[in-house]
C-alpha cells in the first residue's frame, strides 16, 4: 500500500467510507452467467469490504445495497437479491457479532417483505452493543427520499408548536435523517466505472471525496480498498477554505 507517510506519522484515515455497490451484472455478463449469480459474487465482496475496514481500524462503513428504484427491476432479481440479504444477515451474523461490527440499516425497511424485516431486527438487537465498525446497509433507500422524510419530521415538530420554523438549521436537520448519529462520508468509492451519485446520500456527501473505480464489484478486494485510500490520501481537503 502506498500511503504517503511524513515523519513517521500515518495520514489521518477517513472515519467513514461509503460504497456504491455497482457492476454485479456486467460481472456476471462477461462470464455468460446469469446476472443474479454477480449478485451472489458480489455478496461475498461485502465480506471483502467488512473486513478490509475492520482490519484498517475505519469505524463507519456504508453499503448502498437496494436503491428505490431497484424495485423496478424484473420481479425475478427483486426476490434473488431479498433473498441474498436473508442468507447474508443469516450465515454472517455471528462473525460480525463477534468481530464487534454494529449493524445499521437505512432506507424504507418498512417495505422489505416481512421476513427480511423480521432478520434486520434480529441483527440490529444482536449487535447493538458493539463499537468497533457501524456497517449501514441502505435497503430501499434514497437520498431525495431520505430529504423529504426528514422535512417531514420537522414539520411534524413545528405544527406541534415544538420548533419554530425559523429555527430549522444544518444542525437539527442533520439529526432528522436516517443517518443520525453517523459522521458524514469522509470517501465514496463507485465501483464500475460509473461515475454519478445514483441518489446515494445526497444530503450526507457534501465534502466527501469521490473515488470511481473500474473494478467490478464482486472482483473488489482489500487492495482496491486501499488504493481508495490512497487516492483519498493524495485529495487535499479544504471544506470551501483555503489550504494553508
Ligand atoms: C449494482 O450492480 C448492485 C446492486 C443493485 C445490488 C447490490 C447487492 C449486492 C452486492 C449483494 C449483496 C449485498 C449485501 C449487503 C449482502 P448492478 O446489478 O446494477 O450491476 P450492472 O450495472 O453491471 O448491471
Amino acid at each position: 500500500m502506498g500511503i504517503v507517510q511524513s515523519n513517521n506519522l500515518l495520514p489521518e484515515m477517513p472515519d467513514h467510507i461509503a460504497i456504491i455497490m455497482d457492476g454485479n451484472g456486467r460481472w456476471a455478463a462477461r462470464r455468460s452467467m446469469n446476472r443474479l449469480k454477480g449478485h451472489e459474487q458480489g455478496a461475498k465482496a461485502v465480506r471483502e469490504a467488512v473486513k478490509g475496514c475492520l482490519e484498517l481500524g475505519i469505524p463507519y462503513l456504508t453499503l448502498f445495497a437496494f436503491s428505490s428504484e431497484n424495485w423496478k427491476r424484473p420481479q425475478e432479481e427483486v426476490n434473488h437479491l431479498m433473498g441474498l440479504f436473508k442468507f447474508f444477515i443469516k450465515r454472517e451474523l455471528n462473525e460480525l457479532k463477534k468481530s464487534g461490527v454494529k449493524v445499521n440499516f437505512i432506507g424504507h425497511i418498512n417495505k422489505l417483505p416481512q421476513d427480511v424485516q423480521s432478520l434486520v431486527e434480529l441483527a440490529l438487537n444482536e449487535t447493538r452493543q458493539n463499537t468497533k465498525l457501524v456497517l449501514t446497509i441502505a435497503l430501499s433507500y434514497g437520498g431525495r427520499s431520505e430529504i423529504v422524510d426528514a422535512a417531514k419530521r420537522l414539520a411534524v415538530k413545528v405544527k406541534a408548536g415544538e420548533l419554530e420554523p425559523e429555527d430549522i438549521c444544518e444542525e437539527n436537520f442533520a439529526p432528522s435523517l436516517d443517518t443520525a448519529g453517523i459522521p458524514d462520508p469522509d470517501l465514496i468509492i463507485r465501483t464500475s466505472g460509473e461515475k454519478r451519485l445514483s441518489n446515494f446520500l445526497l444530503w450526507q456527501c457534501a465534502y466527501a471525496e469521490l473515488v470511481f473505480q473500474d473494478v467490478l464489484w464482486p472482483d473488489f478486494n482489500k487492495e482496491n480498498l486501499e488504493n481508495a485510500l490512497d487516492e483519498y490520501h493524495s485529495r487535499c481537503r479544504r471544506y470551501g477554505a483555503i489550504s494553508v
